[in-house]
């Protein structure tokens, strides 16, 4: 059977809510789409989908379709006459890229529920009390413990910016995993996860601002971690002052 229809056939039928609790979509094909559309669709539609007046990839409502057929249709053969491209896409990646704007959808659309930010006040925080520059760069400030925020409102949606703030263990992007190893004579090492291999681990260790190669058995423990290192501001900032960061991230769009 095919298993992308099975989806997307129970994705067209689940309410919003079954649908959100991913009955029958496989969370690996989910991010899967949400990479693509990121690397490949945001750069035109942003990262929320709604960056083109008229269209809104976040809403589960085409102008130029009705089923999920003619959905995949257009993401790999674009449409004619439109800056809209074609894409060399197989049915299984443009399956997963349209299971991915439903999921959209499902989720609400991509809004946040807070109060409206203001980008402002949240840049005040983040370099402020918020200390997030402890950890993380933005343009020429900060470190790089965690990962780099230049340019992250192009990449994420606010939704998913909010989440990270409040709930940063709720998902952690295989791309941010941070490591914790011992050296055989017992110095603590910590580093981002950058390729593992049997035999070694490549990190980017935050202290030294450099790439190491650690060789397992030269160490003498090492965890990847599965919690992430960051706090959650759930209650440290009020639900105004979260709304303000992610306002600020948001507006976070241009690599410096
Ligand atoms: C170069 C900019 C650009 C890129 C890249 C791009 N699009 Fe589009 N897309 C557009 C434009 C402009 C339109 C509106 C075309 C029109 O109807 O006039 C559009 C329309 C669409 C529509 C139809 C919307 C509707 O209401 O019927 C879908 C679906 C869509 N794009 C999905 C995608 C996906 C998925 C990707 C990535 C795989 C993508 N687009 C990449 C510019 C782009
Ligand atoms: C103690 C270090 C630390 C502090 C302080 C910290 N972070 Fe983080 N942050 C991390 C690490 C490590 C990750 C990567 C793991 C993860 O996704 O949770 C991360 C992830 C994130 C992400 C997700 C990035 C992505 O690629 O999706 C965002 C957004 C973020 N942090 C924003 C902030 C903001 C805003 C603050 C301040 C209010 C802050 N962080 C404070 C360490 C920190």
């Amino acid at each position: 059977m095919d298993f992308t229809k099975v989806v997307l056939a129970s994705l067209l039928i689940a309410s919003p809510i079954a649908a959100q609790e991913g009955h029958g979509v496989s969370p690996a094909d989910l991010e899967r789409g949400m990479q693509i559309f990121l690397n490949n669709c945001a750069g035109c539609h942003g990262p929320d989908g709604d960056l083109i007046s008229g269209v809104a990839l976040y809403s589960g409502r085409f102008r130029r379709a009705q089923g999920d057929n003619e959905l995949r249709r257009i993401v790999q053969n674009g449409i004619a006459g439109t800056p809209m491209p074609p894409g060399n896409y197989t049915d299984e990646q443009a399956g997963m890229i349209v299971a991915y704007l439903r999921s959209m959808a499902a989720t609400g659309g991509g809004k946040l529920t807070g109060p409206p930010g203001n980008a402002e006040s949240g840049k005040a925080i983040v370099e402020g009390r918020g200390q997030c520059l402890e950890c993380h760069r933005i343009g020429r400030q900060g470190t790089i413990t965690g990962p780099d925020l230049t340019g992250i409102g192009r990449m994420r949606r606010a939704v998913d910016l909010e989440k990270s703030l409040v709930d940063p263990d709720a998902e952690i992007r295989p791309d941010n995993l941070t490591v914790r190893a011992v050296a055989a004579d017992g110095t603590p090492i910590t580093g981002r996860l950058l390729n593992m291999d049997t035999y070694s681990i490549q990190i980017l260790d935050a202290r030294s601002a450099s790439l190491r190669t650690l060789k397992k058995d030269e160490l003498r423990d090492y965890e990847v971690m599965k919690k992430s290192p960051m706090p959650s501001y759930r209650g440290k900032l009020s639900e105004q002052e979260i709304s303000d960061v992610v306002s600020y991230l948001v507006s976070l769009k241009e690599q410096m």
